[in-house]
């Protein structure tokens, strides 16, 4: 295991701008190292939700905002794309239908939204976190099942009052005329469920598990040779590897 394995953030003195091109500053930056680049350090055989977890939480520990945020992939029915971010509020081998099984990485979003509707049509997703401070990626591609209405009543109610009115309260992904009428919204909700301390949950606000097929792990290496290893489920249940030309 390297630093860059504990979370250490690793930099080449000339990266990122002055060795786009190298110059003669940067020359020595080129010599490759074989002792550092030999080997792979994502570990082979590794359970890729345990693997997840240990670079989540160093992300948790050197991000300054959001170390859950994460882009969220989908296609509409004739696979056009589209990308947004959300945050990953629960995650790990037991996050997932029983039917289906496997572990999951879960959102909660309003499924009346341009995202609902693509999740509808067609269930494959994708995942793409990256810490730019621990300059690692993980990319994760499945499928997306809704959570069942109690988890997403508890998730929802355990959000402080006013996110509960704001998400209940706004339309997502829909025109709005103008923002005054979001706000009456806001303020007409707030007033009818303050003495109650929470909002009921709408039925179209929910929650999704992206159970997945895949989960790739991509981590910065010097000189770009960068060290990348895809797992992918197998039919038993458990988990394949190997390492791809970054
Ligand atoms: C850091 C960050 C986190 C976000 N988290 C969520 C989230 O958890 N759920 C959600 O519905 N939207 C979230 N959003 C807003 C979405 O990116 C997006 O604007 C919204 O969900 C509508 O997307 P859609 O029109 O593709 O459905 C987040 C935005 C940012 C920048």
């Amino acid at each position: 295991m390297d630093g860059s394995q504990s979370g250490a953030v690793q930099r080449n003195a000339c990266f990122p701008i002055a060795c786009v091109l190298p110059t003669s500053s940067c020359m020595s930056d080129l010599t490759l190292n074989p002792d550092q680049l030999a080997r792979s350090v994502i570990p082979t055989g590794a359970d890729p939700f345990a693997l997840f977890d240990e670079w989540f939480a160093a992300a948790k520990d050197s991000e300054p905002y959001d170390p859950n945020a994460v882009a969220l992939a989908t296609a509409n029915a004739d696979g056009a794309p589209s990308a947004r971010m959300v945050l990953l509020k629960e995650h790990g081998p037991d996050d997932a239908p029983v039917k289906v099984g496997g572990g999951g990485f879960t959102f909660y979003t309003n499924a009346e939204s341009r995202k609902g509707e693509e999740i509808r049509s067609n269930s494959s997703a994708s995942m793409l976190f990256h810490w730019k401070s621990q300059r690692r990626q993980i990319r994760i591609e499945g499928r997306l099942y809704e959570v069942t209405p109690e988890r997403a009543d508890a998730y929802f109610h355990s959000r402080p009052f006013k996110s509960q009115v704001g998400s209940a309260a706004s339309d997502q992904s829909r025109p709005m005329a103008q923002r005054d009428d979001y706000l009456d919204r806001v303020e007409a909700l707030r007033a009818k469920y303050e003495s109650a301390g929470k909002v009921p949950r709408p039925v179209h606000w929910t929650g999704f598990t992206l159970v997945p097929h895949t989960i790739e792990f991509w981590m910065d290496r010097d000189n770009r040779l960068h060290d990348r290893r895809l797992f992918t489920r197998m039919a038993d249940g458990g988990w394949s590897d190997t390492l791809l030309y970054p």
